[in-house]
């Protein structure tokens, strides 16, 4: 008999309609929780693995056209951007010349489908929180939808549990709030489920390329099609070098006990392989989360385990209100998607440009996408026009929450093409046109506001801008 928590989880997503599988799904994570299950990986369980890249490979035109013609499109789009203090999606935000992530991803696509005489499906997967806002944001493009196919899917929820007796929590002033998505492991879980798997299969769809809404990199490339086509492989990750920033992120490997790639998150990682997981000459290669996937090896993997692929579990602690650090402490059980790397016998990796990972986690990331080190191409792909992607480290106080950072750029970005680092200290305010030249630091303990047109060299800002602390 399983415990008195996972009965009532049990009930409650039975009650609110929760696909059965998904109740199924759920309670198998339970269960290792409950276990006090870590996932840990031993360095001494895994070896180094190496790839090939994507500047290396060679694919005809013929055979990337063919690939992208049989390839759909899924968008990860089910996150609220906590970290950046939204409740929504993130998607939602506007990056340049008033189009918000979204535009961009669907104008790509468009161009693409035009470029390849392709039907290049795209279809985003959303939360019970991100739909409706998506959906209306999307709206406006007509030819988007594509025949017989939905635009979105819905992932599944599942009850926050109570930290001190993983009791689903009860949150009667928003009991929204009682509920989170099970993280974007659930795509396979809730493509199965809402039969959109099956949709894509008999609509002669061959491969589905998944990537974050929030990396405007992630386009759905012909070349990585076909060369994804010709390997053969049932599942493969775009891979990236590790930089030091990378350092303390997760990382693939290879299980010495059967070969598998496997990817190990730093939450995975014992305190005593802590220096072998920042070893970026030993484990080189991090995710960009774009993925490949055959459908028919998916659905032959999900249906002999009654769709339960089995991931490592990951266990998140927060509050109840994301927002509200007095509320009640709850675990949210999620998977990782890139994690079924481990699934498929014959995966693989490729290694890609930096140009197909710009994602979108901080407000430091979304000031440089904002900014003019990226250009926007005809064909909505980013161009960076700067020769590096400048590091900026935005005063946490003031600029976390997208809001307040709004508030400190009315006029828009600064120019950070001739940038190479940004760090703020204090309020400063961005007036029109503010150039950032090699490395800036600005420190100022009163708010401060950079007039417009004004050219921040290293030397100047320390001695210009700040209020001679
Ligand atoms: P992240 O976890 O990195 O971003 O998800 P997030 O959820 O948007 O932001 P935080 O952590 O709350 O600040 C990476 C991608 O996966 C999607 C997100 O929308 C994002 O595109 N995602 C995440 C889902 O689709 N479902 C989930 O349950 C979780």
């Amino acid at each position: 008999m399983g415990s008195p928590g996972l009965h009532m989880a049990r009930d409650k997503m039975a009650a609110a309609g929760v696909d059965e599988v998904a109740i199924d799904t759920f309670s198998h994570y339970y269960r290792l929780l409950e276990h006090g299950e870590t996932g840990m990986i031993p360095e001494s369980t895994i070896e180094p693995v190496d790839m090939e890249s994507l500047a290396d490979v060679e694919v005809s035109d013929e055979v990337a056209a063919q690939a992208i013609r049989t390839t759909a499109v899924i968008k990860l789009n089910g996150g609220l951007g906590t970290s950046m203090g939204m409740d929504r999606a993130k998607s939602l935000l506007c990056v340049r010349r008033g189009l918000s992530f979204l535009d961009i991803i669907a104008r790509q696509v468009l161009h693409l489908r035009t470029q390849y005489d392709a039907t290049l499906p795209l279809i985003f997967m959303n939360s019970f929180r991100t739909s409706g806002d998506t959906m209306a944001a999307l709206a406006r493009y007509d030819d988007l939808p594509v025949a017989g196919l939905p635009l979105e899917f819905l992932q599944n929820k599942e009850p926050k549990l109570r930290l001190k007796d993983l009791a689903p929590v009860e949150y009667p002033k928003d009991p929204d709030l009682e509920w989170c998505p099970p993280g974007h492991g659930d795509l396979y879980t809730a493509l199965r489920g809402t039969g959109l798997l099956d949709e894509l299969i008999a609509a002669g769809y061959e491969r589905v390329f998944v990537s974050n809404s929030d990396n405007l990199g992630a386009v759905p490339d012909a070349r990585v099609a076909g060369w994804f086509a010709a390997s053969g492989a049932p599942f493969a990750i775009e891979a990236v070098r590790r930089t030091p920033s990378d350092r303390k992120g997760g990382h693939f490997a290879r299980r010495r006990s059967d070969g598998r790639i496997v990817l190990r998150e730093t939450a995975q990682t014992l305190d005593a392989d802590k220096d072998a997981l920042a070893d970026l000459d030993r484990h080189r290669f991090c995710s960009t989360n774009n993925l490949w996937f055959d459908l028919a090896a998916m659905k032959a993997a999900l249906d002999q385990r009654d769709g339960i692929l089995g991931l490592p579990m990951i266990r998140n602690v927060k509050n109840v209100d994301p927002g509200d650090k007095s509320t009640t402490e709850v675990v949210q059980i999620e998977t990782a998607m890139g994690a079924a790397i481990e699934v498929f016998e014959g995966s693989t990796l490729i290694e890609v440009g930096r140009d197909r990972f710009v994602p979108v986690k901080t407000t430091n990331d979304l000031l440089v996408l904002r900014s003019d080190v990226y250009d926007l191409g005809r064909d909505f792909v980013l161009d960076q026009t700067a020769d590096e992607v400048p590091f900026v480290d935005l005063d946490g106080d003031f600029y976390k929450l997208v809001g307040e950072f709004d508030k400190r750029f009315p006029e828009g970005a600064p120019s950070m093409k001739a940038a190479s680092s940004l760090r703020v200290e204090g309020d400063f305010t961005f007036g029109k046109g503010v150039q950032v030249v090699g490395d800036v630091a600005l420190s100022a303990r009163s708010a401060q506001r950079l007039p417009g047109g004004e050219v921040l060299t290293g030397e100047a800002s320390t001695a210009g801008a700040s209020d001679g602390r």
